[in-house]
């Protein structure tokens, strides 16, 4: 694996591969790896001759009270385990290669990133388009690899690609869950042992208006309520959104049908989390 931490060096060793004829995966992560990010590493190692992956932890993304110096930083053992995996390229920029002083461009998905995560966290999806459209340019990849884990992530970064016309396929992967249902996510080690338990309240409530919607009720506002008493039964939840949504729009609608975007964010302690799934 090469490990590169200047944009020069990542264009270049990318250029080379797709000039070779290679197909190139690449797979954007703010690094502390579980087994949700190093799933999308192995479909991309599947699918593509070739992978890249980039850790940094982007500022842009993370509002001013939000986490960005607590933010769990493992790139050592990162490194060693994409190795193991047999990532061809690792690219970890600092801050000032990335943004270099008086950068002033960004990328806005104006409507899409108003809503949800987006409603409840100003500034973070014009942080996130900014950086993978900037992260695109320099890979310049075949495919991409996100997580359904973001599903909002998802909507705002497909219609960023459809908007610029940027040549890359996207690939949605499956969310990656501990055998308890929780979703993996790299802010899980900020939960106590008691805050971990109340934390499964959030697929359990996803669980519950899936059985509602497969025993008949397909009224959106209902399920989206069914969904916030599940959460308002654990004391120590608070919720942020609870939504029952078209995936690629994120509007609420009247009727869920199959595909419909259900989607819940909420605070244990001081760590807001999120979880989805699609009926
Ligand atoms: P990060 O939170 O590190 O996630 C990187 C990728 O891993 C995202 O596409 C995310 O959806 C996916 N992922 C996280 N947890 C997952 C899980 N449990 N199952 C499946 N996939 C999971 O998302 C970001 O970083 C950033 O916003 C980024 C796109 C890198 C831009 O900075």
């Amino acid at each position: 694996m090469r490990k590169l931490d200047t944009i020069a060096e990542m264009k270049s060793v990318c250029r080379g591969a797709t000039r070779e004829g290679k197909t190139l995966g690449f797979v954007p992560t703010m690094g502390a790896l579980h087994e949700g990010h190093l799933s999308l590493v192995r479909t991309s190692r599947v699918q593509c001759d070739v992978t890249a992956v980039s850790i940094f932890v982007n500022p842009l993304q993370f509002g001013p009270s939000e986490d960005l110096e607590k933010y769990p930083r493992t790139l050592q053992r990162d490194a060693a385990t994409l190795e193991e995996m047999g990532v061809d390229f690792l690219f970890a920029p600092s801050v000032a290669e990335m943004y270099p002083p008086g950068a002033q461009t960004h990328v806005d998905v104006s409507e899409l990133s108003g809503k949800l995560d987006g409603a409840s966290r100003p500034g973070h999806f014009r942080g996130v388009a900014t950086v993978v459209c900037k992260l695109f340019e320099i890979v310049r990849p075949h495919r991409a690899y996100f997580g359904q884990k973001d599903a909002a992530q998802v909507a705002v970064l497909r219609k960023m690609v459809r908007d610029l016309g940027i040549d890359v396929e996207m690939v949605v992967c499956p969310i990656v869950r501990e055998a308890d249902g929780l979703a993996m996510s790299s802010r899980n080690v900020y939960l106590s042992p008691a805050e971990r338990k109340q934390a499964l309240v959030l697929s359990r409530s996803l669980q519950q208006v899936k059985a509602a919607f497969k025993g008949g009720e397909s009224d959106g506002q209902r399920l989206a309520e069914i969904g916030k008493q599940t959460i308002a039964s654990e004391p120590a939840a608070k919720l942020d959104y609870f939504a029952v949504v078209d995936p690629h729009t994120l509007d609420p609608v009247d009727k869920a049908s199959r595909g419909t975007l259900v989607a819940v964010a909420a605070w244990i302690g001081t760590t807001r989390l999120i979880d989805n799934l699609l009926l």
